[in-house]
């Protein structure tokens, strides 16, 4: 496995291959991210992650400085995942002028759910992703394909129309959540939590479950449903920003007879915020 830092040597390493499957991420790997590397390992003629934690998509409150940063042990676990080529570039190599040219998500898909608490993320993510695929696509003889965690449900979805509405090469290929024994999603986050914390945190996955329940039994209302996960969340300390049933495809609300949906929740864990989502067909 080669470790590079420039665009120009992240190329020149590409040159000889036709069709790279590419894992992006900011690093502190766990078995999620490595699942996605080792699905990669089953496409293309060379298998590329990037860690680069990307400060554009940080709000100036947010955890930029504090994200945990382990490169060595995710070099390791990516060689033994199957990856032939970490793109590991520095600010200044990956922004070596400031990033005035930006894309801009539309409001319908980024506004809401994360867009809404986190506004300016989804510029930052699809900004990033843009610049990523042109570092490791543009030279490829043959469409390459991009693999995200369906975790970041909102994210993967806009990548998608990102690439569709460019006509990128490139295809999307998502992986479901990876969780730990009790539920918990698994999020370089996490590693925030208190052992008190940990704990509760398995909360957010079982309110999710709770209002997917509801929803088959269908006596209450999507927003009722929602709302009485929010004070589930609330009566055990969470400060939660959304529980929110919404149509699969296009993250609106359901109308009467949409049958494939997503459930999706971020809360306020002490000074951890934690995302979460199940997928779910009634
Ligand atoms: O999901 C992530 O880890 C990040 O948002 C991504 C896609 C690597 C862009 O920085």
């Amino acid at each position: 496995m080669r470790v590079v830092q420039t665009v120009q040597a992240l190329r020149e390493a590409l040159r000889p291959f036709d069709s790279p499957a590419f894992v992006p991420t900011m690093g502190n790997l766990h078995a999620g991210h490595l699942a996605l590397m080792q699905q990669a390992s089953q496409h293309g003629d060379v298998r590329v992650a990037s860690i680069f934690v990307n400060r554009l998509q940080f709000a100036p409150n947010e955890d930029f400085d504090a994200y945990p940063r382990t490169f060595e042990p995710d070099c390791a676990a990516l060689e033994t995942a199957g990856c032939d080529i970490v793109f590991a570039p520095k600010e200044a190599d990956l922004y070596p002028q400031p990033q005035t040219y930006m894309v801009h998500p539309p409001a319908a898909l980024a506004d809401m759910l994360e867009g809404q608490y986190r506004p300016g993320f989804f510029i930052g993510v699809s900004t990033v992703v843009m610049k990523l695929f042109q570092c490791v696509f543009q030279g490829a003889k043959a469409s390459g394909t991009a693999f995200f965690g369906e975790k970041d449900f909102q994210q993967q979805l806009i990548i998608r129309a990102l690439v569709q509405q460019f006509e990128m090469p490139i295809a999307i290929q998502t992986m479901a959540t990876v969780r730990d024994t009790d539920g918990l999603a698994l999020s370089s986050r996490n590693n925030y939590l208190s052992a008190a914390e940990r704990k509760e945190a398995t909360r957010l996955h079982q309110c999710l479950q709770t209002m997917a329940g509801a929803l088959r039994a269908a006596e209450l209302t999507p927003q009722a449903i929602e709302e009485q996960a929010m004070r589930d969340l609330k009566h055990h300390g969470w400060r939660p920003d959304y529980m929110a049933v919404r149509r699969r495809d296009d993250l609106q609300r359901p109308d009467v007879g949409d049958r494939a949906l997503v459930l999706l929740g971020a809360a306020k864990l002490g000074q951890t915020r934690l995302i979460d989502n199940i997928p779910i067909d009634l």
